[in-house]
């Protein structure tokens, strides 16, 4: 389980480390498992599974990542807030991943960098939440936690934690990856069908349009390129993509069960995917989720909200990366639109000087969330842009690389985040409302915030 990449070791810790050291320290945001036996029979069952990804891939990808660090790369990290059961299906895999295909597009081309494509998918199944109940009239029930481990349905039953939806979470996801394997390496994000990412629904639109013209571009310097002699069809690049998958490590016992150790280096690998994070709610310096991640070789990502002091971010530099390995930490700050021109430059600052060498990107989401008057949760397309213009302007100033997005979306055409090209307004808003948790971009907007982005790096 080892291949080309970065080097051997970049996340072995330098205390003593093991993928169940977790259990000793306070591990919040878990679920109350109601069957402890069941519990460790999953736990049995996910440890004998097959992994899902190798050392070697996450190796891969921190050698992508340090290319970030380096302000050489831009990480684009994008897919669904919590991935669900109920909606699984090759058609929905397949319109995420020609979005988030649209948008490195619109990047690479308008801003001429290039982009690591990572999915918040296959995995993205468990919710931390800020409270551990939820209220209906005079009804109180556990809250849904993500799939993971309950359902969402308001019913006391549904809401019961449920183990053994553990390896089904397991099962959707080697399905999931599977077919964006096939996707990414089987001719779908061949260059020559970027016109065939272009959904309908998107097509119609002025961003559709604008990536039309993009693509139009890209047929012709593909065309040319052939006329001078050039073997197109030699050129792996232009005919597949590196496309990594990411979530959330917040049910501990699953990420254990799924961790094994490389044979020939020795590195222990969370094989639940390429790049794990933890959470805003779960990143205390001395709980049970930072020292898991701790231990893993994978890349992984922290969030930083605004709360977060000097101090504390560096703190969390040393435990999650004390060899400093470039690529192997992202830190992603979801601040809220208003709060990053005071807030972000001590963090800033702070990590330069002591040189950590992070990829810095930009949550504009989920600082951003709010419930509408008719009582759906959402956010404004102007507000995220706004942390985004924010989140450039202080690294410009900073002289610091602005390394990457991270955005929840869908490649649907729901109604769930306010404005945008096309403006969807407060009474749009139940029309097309299925998240399982938190209001996605649909592919629209979604293409709309690449170019926005793009024009950003492009000033950059
Ligand atoms: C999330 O990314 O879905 C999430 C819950 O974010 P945060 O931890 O930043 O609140
Ligand atoms: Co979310």
């Amino acid at each position: 389980m080892t291949g080309p990449g970065a080097p051997a070791g970049a996340g072995r810790p330098l205390s003593p480390w093991h993928a169940a050291s977790w259990r000793s320290r306070p591990a919040v945001q878990q679920p109350e498992w109601p069957d402890e036996e069941a519990l460790k029979r999953v736990e049995a069952t996910l440890a004998a599974l097959p992994p899902l990804v190798v050392a070697g891939e996450a190796r891969r990808l921190t050698a992508s990542l340090a290319e970030v660090a380096h302000g050489r790369a831009f990480l684009l990290q994008a897919g669904d807030c919590a991935e669900s059961f109920a909606e699984f299906s090759a058609n929905a895999i397949r319109d995420k991943l020609k979005v988030i295909l649209q948008m490195a597009v619109a990047l690479t081309y308008a801003a001429g960098v290039p982009v690591v494509k990572v999915g918040r998918i296959a995995g993205q199944f468990a919710k931390p939440r800020s409270s551990p109940t939820e209220r209906v009239g005079d009804t109180e029930l556990d809250a849904f936690r993500g799939h993971m481990v309950n359902d969402d349905a308001f019913d006391p039953e549904a809401r019961r934690p449920d183990p053994t939806r553990l390896v089904a979470a397991y099962h959707q996801s080697a399905a999931t990856l599977n077919l964006l394997r096939a996707f990414t390496k089987g001719g779908f994000a061949d260059l020559s069908l970027v016109h065939a990412w272009n959904q309908e629904f998107v097509a119609s639109s002025a961003e559709g349009r604008r990536y039309e013209r993009i693509a139009n571009e890209i047929d012709r310097a593909l065309r040319f390129m052939a006329a001078c002699g050039i073997d197109l069809e030699a050129e792996a690049s232009l005919h597949q993509v590196d496309f990594w998958t990411s979530h959330e490590a917040l049910i501990l016992n699953y990420e254990e069960a799924l961790t094994r150790q490389d044979s020939l280096t020795g590195d222990w690998v969370d094989c639940s995917a390429h790049m794990i994070w933890v959470g805003e709610r779960t990143r205390q310096i001395d709980g049970a989720h930072v020292e898991f991640l701790s231990g893993v070789c994978n890349p992984v990502g922290c969030k930083v909200g605004p709360r977060a002091t000097p101090d504390d971010v560096l703190a969390l530099c040393e435990r999650l990366n004390p060899r400093r390995v470039p690529g192997r930490l992202t830190l992603i700050t979801r601040f809220g639109a208003g709060r990053l021109t005071e807030a972000l430059p001590p963090l800033l600052r702070a990590v330069r000087d002591a040189g950590h060498p992070v990829v810095w990107a930009c949550d504009p989401m989920h600082g951003n969330t709010f419930v509408s008057d008719r009582g759906r949760k959402t956010r404004r397309f102007d507000d995220i842009m706004t942390e985004l213009r924010e989140f450039f302007a202080v690294h410009r100033a900073e002289g610091t690389w602005p390394g990457g997005v991270h955005v929840e979306l869908t490649g649907d055409d729901v109604t769930e985040c306010l404005g945008g090209a096309e403006e969807i307004l407060e009474d749009h808003l139940d029309q097309r409302y299925t998240t399982a948790c938190d209001p996605r971009l649909n592919a629209r907007q979604s293409l709309d915030l690449a170019f926005g982005v793009a024009e950003l790096l492009q000033g950059q």
